[in-house]
């Protein structure tokens, strides 16, 4: 399936990979999930939704149709039903007398910290929903949001949802640039954002990406609203700039939710696809909240009166969406939420919290983990860790080592981990073992929930059989699953339905074992998986040669110990052009800018070539070999065979 000889390796690795973890008979006999979910499931996948959608969520008016895919690729599903999900994520909590449970425990990275109940975030969703029509959003408007994570993000997701107009989440760690077209793409008709955030000991800024944004083009953009947190200046646009503190903080906290229809739009997600164009990954609301709710009870086994959750994620990626706001919420937990990084002020920071909060469900990234092994066993050793009781992986493959470390170091060697895969597309957990019901392997993601169809196929698109391996695909129309590509109907058939006719195509390399467990092996397109971030090569490779100095740029996505991969672009500057000292510098610098500095390269070779086929075809699995040290594959397809010489001496250059 890819000549990338890694992936064979790690695959042999994988394969040896014979340890086992049975569910424990204490653990059995408490479980949410039970084996008998599978057969149900297996029998009739729609009626099991429906029950799923009708046990897990209240509808204002119920719904008699449970599928219609009658027009594929465009799943309806619950369609003739209404709900309003920030409703279901708050007031029906209140109103069944929950409203003292502690929703959000928030720990503000210097130290500061608020509780938020129900009845709070009642309060609070309420009054944002107020101030939002009062600034002019209507239902069906879309607003973008580029916020830290505090309080306010979650509030200011639920409150459009609340009002039924779709958020588009801007992850903090983007550019002015990347903002910029993401709002322009959406028409936004508001942005929220805030003055900055706390991160690594110090106040960051954001508010002047959000003005940058603004005064790169026009845009629908009527309003700014702007939360308060770190209290550092800002430039203010009289009549377009509102504080959250103004405008919420005044406004009633009585509101009434908008009831939509199950298919109503709940939210744009941008990703990174094999193109230069980020993909506005668009969900709706029914079906995206079922799943939610279903997968967040049975995966991580929430018992919502007594356990603790902790997801590290930020909500500007899907794992913030899906398992810190819809999914948690509408199961009613109580959760941490943390603003800032891992080691601040110290190593140990994330686990003072999970020993402050007694946390007992931990939902992380493998590059999170295989960071806290290469710092060392003494900072989570400091800590009383007991009250954890399952511990999730997301983002990428964990390879067995970390899941290892993960379950001995972290889960004192008792926890069941949940590895789930999924993607922001697929809007919930697709694949995962069930906590008291699977015997775990270390690595594996292991088997499709209940109500889930997944499989692995060859190129022609037949599954294979146990053992082989091939492309991951989902087989059946799930109820979570992206509804397109916001304002391009043919690049979603194009991207994700046209590899295999009538079955979805998710990008990932996979392999089945012995008794037909998946194993995840990375992506198999031009997107790269950097600290669990999706990252394109052909975006970045774009900016730079955005920059007037690059004539032409390759970027390889290398296999990185703790990050997973490290992005590393060869160049080749335009004539005239020397590498003089700073180039570089300047050109990571670059990079972020156009789209923010979680894409800057780790390493930039200058060249003079690159390696390209004789149809001029880059030959990025050359540049790999180079960028890992490797010996370079067969490179008998080149124009030019020296052509790799030179550049395999260029790599050990210090950068
Ligand atoms: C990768 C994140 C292996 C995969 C939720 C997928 C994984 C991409 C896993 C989606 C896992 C996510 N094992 N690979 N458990 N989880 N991936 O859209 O390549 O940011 O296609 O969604 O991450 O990334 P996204």
């Amino acid at each position: 399936m890819t000549e990338d000889s890694t992936t064979s390796e790690t695959l042999e690795n994988l394969l040896t990979e014979d340890r086992r973890f049975p569910p424990g008979a204490d653990f059995v006999t408490q479980a949410n999930a039970h084996a008998e979910l599978y057969p149900w499931a297996a029998a009739d996948p729609a009626g099991f939704w429906a029950d799923q959608a009708r046990e897990l969520l209240t509808w204002q008016q119920p719904f008699t149709e449970v599928l219609d895919w009658s027009n594929p690729p465009v799943a309806r599903w619950f369609a003739d039903g209404t709900l309003n999900a920030c409703y279901n994520a708050v007031d029906r909590h209140v109103e069944a007398g929950h409203g003292d449970r502690v929703a959000i425990h928030f720990e503000g990275e210097p130290g500061d910290t608020r509780t938020l109940t129900y009845a709070d975030l009642q309060r609070e969703v309420s009054r944002a929903a107020n101030a939002l029509t009062a600034l002019g959003v209507q239902t069906g408007d879309r607003v973008a949001i580029y916020l830290p994570m505090i309080p306010e993000a979650v509030v200011a997701l639920l409150a459009c949802a609340r009002i039924g107009a779709p958020h588009s989440v801007v992850f903090g760690g983007f550019s002015a640039e990347a903002l910029h077209t993401r709002i322009e793409d959406a028409d936004a008709k508001l942005v929220i954002t805030a003055d900055g955030g706390y991160r690594r000991g110090a106040p960051s800024a954001l508010k002047p990406a959000v003005d940058d944004a603004l005064a790169k083009g026009p845009t629908d953009v009527a309003h700014v609203l702007v939360v308060r947190r770190t209290g550092q200046d800002v430039a203010w646009t009289e009549g377009r700039d509102v504080w959250w503190h103004d405008a919420v903080d005044n406004a009633s906290d009585q509101h009434t939710p908008v009831w939509v229809e199950a298919e109503h739009p709940l939210f744009i997600l941008y990703t990174s696809g094999t193109t230069g164009k980020p993909k506005g990954i668009f969900h709706t609301t029914g079906g995206y909240l079922a799943q939610c709710a279903y997968s967040h009870l049975n995966v991580f086994d929430l018992k919502p009166e007594t356990d603790v959750y902790w997801c590290t994620a930020d909500v500007g990626w899907v794992t913030g969406h899906s398992y810190i706001v819809y999914g948690p919420l509408t199961n009613g937990a109580t959760q941490v939420m943390y603003e800032g990084t891992p080691d601040t002020p110290g190593r140990d920071r994330w686990w003072e919290i999970v020993e402050k909060y007694r946390v007992s469900i931990l939902y992380t990234a493998p590059t999170a983990i295989r960071t806290c092994m290469k710092w060392g066993e003494e900072f989570p050793a400091a800590h009383d860790l007991s009250s954890l009781r399952v511990l999730g992986s997301v983002g990428e493959p964990i390879n067995p080592e970390a899941w290892m470390w993960y379950r001995r170091v972290i889960g004192g060697d008792r926890t069941p981990i949940v590895d789930t895969w999924w993607q922001t597309e697929t809007g919930a957990i697709m694949i995962s073992p069930l906590p008291g019901v699977t015997t775990l392997k270390p690595g594996s993601a292991q088997t499709p929930l209940p109500g889930i169809a997944a499989d692995v196929v060859d190129d022609e698109g037949h599954p294979v059989p146990n053992g082989g391996g091939g492309y991951l695909v989902l087989t059946k129309p799930w109820p979570a699953m992206l509804r397109g590509i916001w304002g391009d109907l043919e690049r979603f058939k194009d991207t994700y339905w046209s590899r295999f006719s009538g079955i979805y195509f998710a990008g990932d390399g996979a392999k089945k074992d012995e008794d037909g467990d998946i194993w995840l092996l990375g992506r198999v397109d031009d997107v790269m998986n950097v600290s669990g971030h999706r990252l394109s090569t052909t975006e970045i490779e774009s900016a730079l040669v955005s920059h007037p100095s690059v004539a032409e740029a390759a970027v390889v996505g290398a296999t990185d110990e703790t990050t997973g991969q490290a992005v590393v672009a060869f160049v080749i500057l335009r004539g005239g052009n020397e590498e003089v000292e700073g180039t570089v510098a300047e050109l990571r610098a670059h990079v972020a800018k156009e789209i923010g500095p979680i894409a800057k390269p780790r390493k930039i070779l200058v060249v003079q070539e690159l390696p390209k086929t004789r149809s001029g075809k880059i030959m990025r699995r050359l540049l790999r070999d180079v960028a890992e040290h490797r010996a370079v594959g067969d490179a008998t397809t080149l124009a030019d065979a020296s052509v790799m010489d030179l550049i395999a001496q260029g790599i050990d250059k210090p950068a």
